[in-house]
């Protein structure tokens, strides 16, 4: 069967049908940020999905996203418009691995990043995210160690915004580890007052050139307060969409890859599309579903997380 000619219309339609709510990451494709209730970086999807009063929330963003969404609620049909919609962080710490690392360091809490496995958030105390991991840590008292997982690049910048010494899971991300220090440098030189914004998975060669550091949330409202003209964005480029709808007459300029990557897409958000997410809702398939101990103990440290936040 053919999708219909005009998607919008029809998204439309099945979200009054279903009594749903399109929540969006900033790094999903322009059309759905267009048509979504709510566009947010991580902490601001979980709150969305922590209050919705939906009956079916779509979940435009990737697989821990989404997971997040049903482990706060058990009772709502969560759906991704694309099942294999992963996330490379989360699939560089493996639950079992992560287990053996924890069991190595006793008397240690985890604070895990929240791109990770319902696994991983099962055997964490607290789930951070980029907007509030700083915060988090400065919470716990200084005596207590810390493990942080499972993204080094955001633990290192944590460890240097507080100060604190904390044991890494060494994992990072695909698309902010590509970003070529050189080449961001090379483009500083041809814009000289353009501001350079990074987001924390960036690695500590492309940090220490940007101007303010930031979850995509704060990215966007820190280009919305700056006086610049020209923007250096270090993040997947989907946020441009937003930083250039707030701005228009601002010029955004994506951070520069590596020699051997074509672009900073990042491939696992890139996996929604319109027809996609049309198609899920038609169908009501693909749904998040996981066991319900997994769930129950995933949900503990991802509600210290809000209680934390406030
Ligand atoms: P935030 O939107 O929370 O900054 O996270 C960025 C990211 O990489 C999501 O996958
Ligand atoms: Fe995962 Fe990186 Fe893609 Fe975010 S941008 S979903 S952290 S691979």
């Amino acid at each position: 069967i053919q999708p219909p000619l005009d998607l919008f219309a029809a998204i439309q339609d099945l979200k009054r049908d279903l009594n749903a709510v399109i929540l969006a990451h900033y790094y999903q494709e322009p059309d759905i940020q267009d048509i979504a209730d709510y566009i947010g970086d991580s902490l601001g999807l979980s709150q969305q999905a922590a209050s919705t009063e939906a009956e079916v929330i779509v979940f435009a963003g990737v697989h821990f996203m989404a997971e997040t969404a049903k482990i706060l609620n058990p009772q709502k049909q969560v759906l991704l418009p694309d099942l294999a919609a992963g996330c490379s962080l989360a699939d560089s710490c493996p639950p079992a691995e992560f287990a053996a690392f924890k069991a190595e360091h006793p008397g240690h809490i985890v604070i895990s990043y929240i791109n990770c496995s319902a696994e991983i958030k099962a055997l964490s105390d607290i789930i951070c995210t980029s907007s509030n991991a700083v915060k988090l840590v400065q919470q716990i008292p200084p005596q207590q160690p810390i493990i942080f997982a499972p993204d080094r690049n955001l633990g290192r910048y944590v460890m240097e915004q507080t100060g604190r010494d904390l044991v890494l899971w060494q994992g990072s991300c695909m698309v902010h580890e590509t970003f070529s220090e050189r080449k961001l440098v090379g483009l500083k030189t041809l814009h000289p007052e353009a501001e350079i914004l990074a987001h924390p998975e960036c690695e500590t060669a492309v940090l220490r050139h940007a101007d303010f550091i930031g979850s995509t949330t704060a990215l966007l409202n820190y280009s919305g307060r700056s006086d610049r003209q020209t923007f250096i964005v270090a993040t997947e480029p989907g946020i441009i969409h937003q930083m250039q709808k707030q701005m228009p007459d601002r010029t955004f300029i994506p951070a520069p890859p590596l020699n051997n990557c074509p672009c900073n897409e990042c491939p696992h958000m890139r996996l929604n599309t319109l027809e996609k997410l049309y198609w899920a809702m038609k169908n009501r398939a693909p749904e998040i579903t996981l066991p319900e101990p997994t769930r129950l103990a995933a949900l503990q440290p991802i509600q210290r997380m809000l209680a934390m936040s406030h």
